[in-house]
């Protein structure tokens, strides 16, 4: 297994966020459910599935050298068993687009949805399932030449942590409908996964895809993405915090052990209080989607893992939600000086990633949250660079001799 030499300064995106009309996923069918957990259905979101080369034109524009984007398993295995060629194909363009501009590909495998038929068998908890994803994993590994480095699951953590939160958010009515268009319980969506599924099958599906991955193609780089808050704590909270990270991420990092590297993905940061709760600290500036404004959180989690886990780290996922741009300018900068700080410190961080390329679908609450560098009008799919980016460009420069 070889890192790439340069440390990769990219943006990210998800299929399913940016694409448009993944009518086979899963996510596809409880968006249109009545009523819906879902605010708006994604339609044609950014429509990247049509625009890669224009979007990877404009990573190149940024100078950016790397892009994370992933692969769509409800594209490709739309049936049980049936295998789309064109969809591979369609891909394997994606990532020659990517090489012709000098920018490595990142790709991830599972981005939270899945085919609507895996759902239907359970989705993680399917008997199955790891061998189904490894299965995914080899036919993407085999198609696929040039990647820099493959994201098995993203955020396998992110149930563990987030599905009692999105559980008690669903009405009776929500659920039963979501049940209905799904063929199967909630649990079966990723992000209603149950700790078992996700602890069992989840971590099985993982190694399995890393070693067929690995089997294909020896020396490409495999891990997977964690969700990882800074976690904080007021006096008296200190326990609770502690707990939170044996909880949340300490299973999933003990288990990164074995891979090439670790995602680290943060936003945020969790304050622990006294009394068990958590949330915002006091005096916390709120973004759009309530979580704390805390460009210092990468920094603080790459820090902390280094201190207890020696696998290197790339942050492919960390960016800031809401319509000041300014402000998204000055997150960056901040939340880099941070990164950079804990590699001055030890910590092993190999890319840094920012979220998002585009503006896009943000899942459950829709178009209204704004993360991108590039917003696009969904009515003429145009892009416009915001000024934010050219900040990022020019960090990127300057950064970019920053060895790795
Ligand atoms: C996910 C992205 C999501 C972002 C912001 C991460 O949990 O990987 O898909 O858009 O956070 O919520």
């Amino acid at each position: 297994m070889r890192l790439p030499d340069r440390f990769l300064w990219g943006a990210a995106t998800a299929a399913h966020q940016v694409e448009g009309n993944n009518v086979n996923s899963d996510c596809w069918a409880l968006e249109h459910a009545a009523p819906s957990l879902f605010v708006e259905p994604s339609g044609d979101a950014a429509d990247q599935y049509h625009r890669f080369d224009q979007d990877v034109r404009i990573v190149a524009d940024l100078g950016l050298g790397a892009y994370r984007f992933s692969v769509e398993w409800a594209r490709v295995e739309p049936e049980r068993g049936h295998v789309s060629q064109a969809v591979l194909d369609h891909y394997r363009r994606c990532v020659e687009a990517c090489l012709t501009r000098g920018i490595a590909p990142v790709i991830t495998l599972h981005h939270f949805t899945q085919p609507r038929w895996l759902a239907r068998a359970g989705g993680f908890a399917a008997a199955d399932f790891p061998q189904r994803f490894a299965e995914q994993a080899a036919r993407v590994a085999r198609a696929l030449d040039g990647i820099a480095l493959v994201c098995t699951i993203n955020e396998l953590n992110l149930p563990v942590l987030a599905a009692p939160y999105f559980n008690a958010r669903a009405s009776e009515e929500q659920r039963a409908a979501a049940e209905r268009a799904l063929g199967a319980p909630l649990s079966a969506f990723f992000l209603f996964a149950g700790d078992e599924a996700i602890l069992g099958n989840g971590l099985a599906a993982h190694r399995a895809a890393r070693d067929a991955i690995r089997a294909i193609r020896p020396g490409l780089p495999v891990g997977m993405t964690l969700a990882i808050s800074e976690e904080d704590a007021e006096p008296g909270g200190e326990a609770h915090r502690d707990a939170r990270r044996e909880r949340f991420y300490a299973p999933f990092l003990d288990a990164a052990r074995e891979d090439d590297f670790v995602g680290v993905q943060t936003y945020s940061r969790m304050m622990s209080r006294a009394d068990g709760s958590v949330g915002l600290a006091g005096g916390a500036v709120a973004t759009t989607m309530g979580w704390e404004d805390r460009p210092e959180a990468v920094g603080a989690v790459c820090e902390w893992i280094a201190s207890r886990w020696r696998t290197p780290m790339v942050v492919t996922e960390n960016g800031y939600v809401g319509d000041d741009d300014g402000r998204r300018a000055r997150f960056i900068e901040t939340a880099v000086a941070g990164v950079k700080q804990a590699m001055m410190r030890g910590a092993d961080v190999r890319g840094y990633f920012y979220w998002s390329l585009l503006d896009n679908f943000e899942w459950m609450l829709g178009y209204r949250q704004r993360f991108g560098l590039v917003g696009v009008d969904r009515k003429d799919q145009s892009r416009t660079v915001k000024p934010s980016a050219d900040i990022f460009r020019a960090m990127a420069e300057r950064a970019g001799q920053v060895e790795a």
